[in-house]
């Protein structure tokens, strides 16, 4: 009876699935037992056919040979609210298909794919059932192909590189791409459409990079554990939603939503969560001043702390991180990771009186753990290493990965295997049970998992501030809100004032710095410079750094293109007044702001810009701080020096 069952499954099946607004058509067709997919905007093709499929070991692959059980169809629309991040509302609107398949000879396996279909872009998952013969698989690859233009032009970071994410993008045509990509990787295709190729709610599985296969179609490559294996899972299982983006600009990818819409809601209350701004005992050590080691110049003492709080104090900023506290720092640091001990203050550090004084003077302490990829060491005291913090009034830790690999059950892995995934959510999971936010350094790559997860408050996962001194160039912050960005906020940590500084000469002006703080959000926003500079350099370009939100209500993109400049207006969470940022690459450009994105009323607005002379080389200080009136019906021209920028405050008046 069954053996006919099976025997009677259609192996030919056609479906179109249109997003809400019909524009963009997804179609599924089953030829011969084979899976494919498609996609197209408005009759133009953004993934021409592609490969749906498996290779599990010890098993035939998951590709042929398929049938359909069923397919059921859903529509969603509905609104959710943000605990915090760029918009308060997110729109979650899509028609689904779930198409359940089995193989119509043996092994008989089940198999569903479920695709969703947004007005701007798709998701699509595997989904393991349980299955008659077998409990536990080991994903030996992913078929997963996303047969884009090879003309298409794409902005992408390499994959598998000792430096992780922390690499400048390179902009080559799909067909060049002769080395896996990190995700997203973003496509301005010959039809004029934009695409990012990214993922999902990435757990207990290896991060999807992209690389030509060889039928020159982009394909998925799963990151590998050391044995080869890509993933080890128990069934039943949901693999990482597979994400396609598509905008006619690429403006319109900045507000590409659907990777947060494919995380789950949180399961538990995080109001706790409090986003903030922070100074750092940390600029200080790039410039050479201060050390992470013990010695004359250690920087994180208890005199420096008490400094620092002081001024968290005077300038209104809510927080300090403090780096080099702990044991572990000196001598080689990179090789004493292995033993780094996160309980044990430097002697100079006495962490109780600097967290009282912190807790009297209301300024949020942020801790630090730099593990250096030693897992097994960091695990091994995670539990009692939180506790620690929590214990002294500690609810925000920056933990660091620095390190080609991570060494995990004793082996090296790389930070985005599946082991990998498994201790950032580990940690995450943890931290929530603590109340602890978390900004990680060194991350798995953002899949918006800080929707479930909000108290995961941002995390680095690309070049930042840190490589200022010869290793940033400008066009890289006018790339991130296209690529990297899209996977969420960053800790970019903006605001270096002492631009000048021959130990870290930064190419950026004065006004640039202001910006990043609306351009690249970030739940948790240094202001990464020493304390001292602020007051002495710039105090009135520091206003705006006292006066930015770090929670937005809503975010408006007015300005785009990848590599050349990015400008956006966002307003305060429950707040009346908006923020303007703006960045160029190596050249001046100026834009025309029409203000018709406020709401009715008066404004006066605060502009921070860079003076005609400026230049991120010859002329980085050269500042214009102004003030003027501005209604809904005005427009201004603004002005931006090669490596600059600028920001403008709205206050409205009541
Ligand atoms: C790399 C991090 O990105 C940086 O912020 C930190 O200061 C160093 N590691 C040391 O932990
Ligand atoms: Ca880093």
């Amino acid at each position: 009876m069954f053996n006919f069952f099976k025997r009677r499954l259609k192996m030919e099946y056609e479906k179109k699935v249109s997003s809400p607004d019909s524009r963009l058509v997804l179609h599924v067709i089953l030829k011969s037992g084979h899976l494919e997919y498609s996609l197209s905007r408005d009759s133009k093709p953004i993934i021409k056919t592609s490969t749906i499929g498996l290779k599990l070991k010890d098993q035939p692959k998951i590709s042929d040979h398929l049938g359909i059980v069923r397919g059921i169809e859903k529509s969603i629309s509905e609104t959710w609210e943000t605990v915090w991040g760029e918009d308060r509302e997110v729109d979650n609107t899509y028609n689904e298909f779930a198409l359940y398949l089995s193989e119509t000879k043996e092994p008989n396996r089940l198999f569903t794919v479920r695709f969703r279909v947004f007005n701007d872009g798709i998701g699509f998952r595997y989904e393991l059932p349980p299955q008659p013969s077998f409990t536990r698989v080991e994903v030996e690859d992913e078929m997963t192909e996303f047969n884009i233009d090879l003309n298409a032009y794409c902005w992408k970071i390499p994959a598998f590189q000792p430096d992780r994410y922390e690499y400048n993008y390179e902009k080559s045509p799909v067909f060049e791409i002769n080395s896996p990509v990190h995700t997203p990787a973003t496509f301005e295709l010959s039809n004029g459409l934009f695409a990012s190729i990214h993922e999902a709610a990435l757990y207990n599985y290896g991060e999807m990079t992209l690389e030509l296969d060889e039928w020159r179609a982009l394909k998925s490559n799963i990151t590998p554990l050391s044995d080869g294996i890509k993933a080890r899972v128990e069934l039943p299982f949901n693999f990482p939603w597979r994400v396609i983006m598509v905008s006619e600009t690429a403006l319109g990818l900045t507000k590409n939503r659907i990777t947060l819409n494919l995380n789950d809601p949180p399961a538990e209350d995080f109001s706790w969560v409090k986003p903030l701004k922070f100074l750092g005992i940390w600029w200080a050590m790039y410039v050479g001043e201060w050390t992470w080691a013990s010695g004359d110049r250690h920087g994180a003492t208890t005199e420096h702390a008490f400094e620092y709080i002081d001024s968290c104090k005077k300038l209104g900023i809510d927080g300090l991180l403090l780096e080099g506290w702990n044991d572990g720092w000196d001598g080689d640091w990179l090789e004493n990771g292995k033993t780094t001990n996160f309980l044990r203050p430097m002697p100079d550090c006495d962490m109780s009186k600097i967290s009282a004084y912190a807790r009297q003077n209301s300024v949020s302490l942020i801790g630090h753990h730099e593990t250096v990829g030693f897992v097994d060491n960091y695990e091994s005291q995670l539990e009692n290493a939180y506790k620690y913090y929590a214990s002294l009034g500690i609810n925000y830790i920056k933990p660091g990965y620095a390190g080609s690999m991570m060494t995990i059950q004793g082996k090296r892995e790389y930070h985005h295997s599946q082991l990998g995934v498994l201790h950032y959510q580990k940690s995450l999971e943890l931290a929530a049970k603590y109340h602890i936010c978390l900004d990680v350094h060194e991350p798995i790559k953002g899949t918006g998992i800080e929707r479930t997860f909000p108290n995961l408050l941002t995390r680095e996962g690309a070049r930042g501030q840190e490589y200022e001194g010869g290793a940033l160039n400008p066009s890289h912050a006018c790339i991130l809100p296209f690529t990297r960005l899209l996977a969420g906020g960053m800790d970019y940590t903006p605001g270096i004032f002492d631009i000048k500084n021959n130990v870290k000469r930064l190419s950026s002006t004065l006004a640039r710095q202001l910006a990043y703080f609306v351009t690249i959000p970030s739940g948790m926003q240094m202001a990464a410079d020493r304390p001292k500079i602020y007051e002495e350099l710039n105090p009135s370009a520091f206003r705006f750094i006292q006066e930015v939100p770090v929670n937005w209500e809503i975010s408006v993109p007015l300005f785009g293109k990848i590599g050349e400049y990015y400008v956006v207006a966002r307003q305060g969470r429950g707040k009346k007044d908006w923020f303007v940022g703006g960045v160029t690459n190596d050249s001046a450009h100026s834009v025309k702001i029409t203000f018709s994105f406020l709401p009715e009323g008066n404004y006066v607005a605060e502009i921070y810009r860079d003076d005609e002379t400026a230049h991120f080389r010859d002329n980085p200080l050269a500042i214009k701080i102004e003030s003027r009136s501005i209604t809904p019906a005005d427009s201004l021209e603004i002005f931006m020096a090669p490596g600059g920028g600028f920001a403008i405050t709205l206050r409205k008046q009541s």
